[in-house]
């Protein structure tokens, strides 16, 4: 949800923030824009578009070098109040102050009101210029007092990035709730929403404190509290380089990170297994986490609640516990059933979408015990989680989302065996045998990455369709949810995820000739019933692509295309077939040649709500 970045320090500033902005857009690409600091005066350049729009325009300003600036901001915006337009970019100036936003302000229409009165009139129709006009209105040359006051009136999640036309080569920022990044390297200092702006100056950063106030300058970062009292930021580290965070030779990201999932899953798993058993000393959760618990609830959102839905089956299985799963969005908003003896575990990539953290602090004020599976280190959710176990996938780029899928995948059957073995539901030899099955996924994947041309041809198939089914029993079915998304949201086809046993209660009158069904048949222990099911659908002249595990007999006069799965226990086959459906939605978005990495609409990082 909008990228900002901001930098100030010893080389030219507009490559730090068009480079900045191009990792970033991931975030969101409806318009970008920069301001800087030029002989004296902000300039400021936006557009609707791409950040490779805002680069033609700003390179076709021909400034030459001697006049060049060293500290500026920039944003990438994904839209929330008011339309695309070049006017609602950001940056947004008012009197002295330009400033860039990643968030909403809530009470804007209140501030509006007020701002209107003192005769400041907004030229946009963003919640964003309210912000620049209050903080206008309120500063008198002490930028730290004015923004101050200026959060003690607005409501709502924000992470800025501000610059007073008075006080060149300075750069104040801070946020509430909204991600942000900084770091100081050799040619100045950076601020960011994300690593991946930052990761080309330094590996070494900080995850900006909520309510602090940041204080950029060329020679060094300040932090402060509300109160003005310095704090020291605490220091991170990321182990990747900007070469993980690049396409390496793969046409878009998403094709990357889907072929990575060999690597992401050898890396979330084989750093917690200790003489064959899965451990998380090093992850700093006891076994004691699930002392007293009688229920767990899983909480995330899209692709990382589908996670929770594969992932409920194992741990009601091995542990005896109830388990639900919530939408976050929905969750939040009820009045649920938790206590000290619930654990609440909430999935989520980024680490900070807005609902599944709502959703996790409600669950703490309830008193519940809070364990997070995450891939970004020191993200929100991460912070306010009793535990985190990460998932080592390393960045995921592609708004899609495949590697961290798998990883969150891995880490609830992790903590499946972990706790059933500690809480003695499982035996020892049970839960090695359990791991050693887990491993045996990562081979297998790689088995399954090799039938990538051939999922290529029968997703030419689909480029023409407007409508498509998945179906499945059991995991399969949870795992039909996950492949709709995926192909849904970046090939813009309407598909459903259908439990197999349902269609017939209605559903099926949607079947008819040449409608695609992609039928999910792995697991052995509802095996009959699932073809008895895809018969029903293919009497009804449905197009079939059957995925089954190898070894598995089926009569081609059921399917059109069959799409055989390396020999997999039932409780693994979703980590393969979730492959198989990955590879699906990445060809036929690229046979209809839309924009697989960045699809209409969406955005990486949903930090509104
Ligand atoms: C779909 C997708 C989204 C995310 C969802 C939650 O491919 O990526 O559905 O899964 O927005 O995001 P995180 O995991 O960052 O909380």
């Amino acid at each position: 949800m909008c990228g900002i970045i901001g930098f100030t320090g010893y080389t030219e500033a507009k490559k730090v923030l068009i480079d900045g902005l191009t990792a970033l857009e991931y975030r969101g690409y409806d318009s970008a824009g920069i301001a800087f600091y030029q002989q004296g005066s902000i300039k400021t350049i936006k557009t609707t578009g791409k950040v490779s729009i805002l680069a033609d325009k700003v390179a076709a300003l021909k400034i030459p070098d001697e006049e060049g600036s060293s500290c500026g901001i920039g944003h990438t915006r994904w839209a929330t109040h008011g339309g695309v337009t070049d006017t609602n970019a950001h940056p947004h100036t008012a009197g002295k102050v330009t400033l860039i936003h990643n968030g909403i302000i809530e009470n804007y229409r209140e501030l509006e009101i007020r701002l209107k009165e003192e005769g400041r009139t907004p030229v946009s129709q963003t919640d964003t210029e309210i912000a620049a006009l209050l903080l206008d209105s309120l500063y008198e040359g002490d930028a730290l007092k004015a923004i101050r006051q200026a959060v003690e009136l607005i409501e709502g999640a924000y992470a800025f990035c501000i610059i007073f036309a008075d006080q060149p080569e300075v750069i104040y920022s801070l946020r509430n709730s909204s991600p942000l990044v900084a770091c100081h390297a050799k040619e100045g200092s950076i601020i960011a929403s994300d690593m991946v702006a930052l990761i080309d100056y330094s590996k070494d950063y900080f995850v900006v404190p909520e309510m602090h106030v940041v204080t950029l300058t060329k020679k060094k970062i300040t932090l402060t509290d509300l109160d003005g009292n310095q704090v020291c930021p605490r220091m991170l580290h990321v182990n990747w380089d900007m070469t993980a965070a690049k396409k390496g030779g793969y046409p878009h990201f998403m094709l990357k990170e889907i072929h990575e999932q060999p690597d992401s899953l050898r890396n979330t798993i084989l750093p917690r297994i200790q003489n064959k058993l899965p451990d998380f000393t090093a992850d700093n959760i006891p076994d004691s986490l699930f002392d007293g618990i009688t229920r767990i609830v899983i909480t995330a959102c899209g692709t990382a609640m589908h996670a929770g839905l594969i992932g409920r089956a194992m741990l009601e299985k091995l542990l005896r516990l109830p388990v639900t799963v919530e939408v976050a969005s929905e969750f939040r908003y009820q009045d649920p059933i938790i206590d000290k003896n619930t654990l609440v575990i909430t999935i989520s990539q980024s680490g900070e979408t807005a609902d599944t953290l709502a959703a996790l602090k409600l669950s703490r004020e309830r008193g519940a015990s809070t364990l997070s599976i995450v891939n970004v280190k020191g993200s929100s959710i991460a912070r306010e989680s009793d535990y985190v176990l990460y998932t080592h996938a390393g960045p995921e780029i592609a708004v899609a989302s495949t590697k961290a899928y798998t990883a969150q995948l891995a880490c609830l059957y992790l903590l499946a065996f972990r706790f059933g073995f500690a809480t003695g539901k499982l035996e020892k030899e049970v839960c090695m045998d359990e791991m050693q099955q887990l491993l045996s996924i990562i081979p297998a994947v790689e088995e399954t990455l090799a039938q990538d041309k051939v999922i290529e041809e029968i997703s030419k198939q689909l480029t023409e369709k407007e409508d498509l089914f998945f179906i499945g029993r059991g995991l399969d079915y949870a795992l039909s949810c996950e492949g709709s998304i995926k192909l849904k949201e970046i090939s813009y086809i309407h598909s459903e995820a259908y439990a197999a046993g349902e269609l017939k209660h209605g559903t099926l009158s949607l079947v008819t000739e040449g409608v695609p069904v992609v039928a999910l048949a792995t697991q052995q222990k509802v095996y009959s019933k699932m073809i008895s099911n895809i018969r029903e659908v293919k009497a009804r002249n449905a197009f079939v692509i059957l995925i089954t595990i190898d070894g598995q007999e089926a009569e081609p006069s059921i399917y059109d295309y069959h799409i055989s799965l390396p020999e997999i226990k039932d409780d693994y086959a979703p980590f393969l077939a979730a492959v198989v459906l990955q590879l699906l939605a990445y060809y036929t978005s690229l046979h209809r040649g839309l924009n697989v990495d960045q699809p209409r609409n969406l955005a990486k990082s949903v930090t509104v709500e």
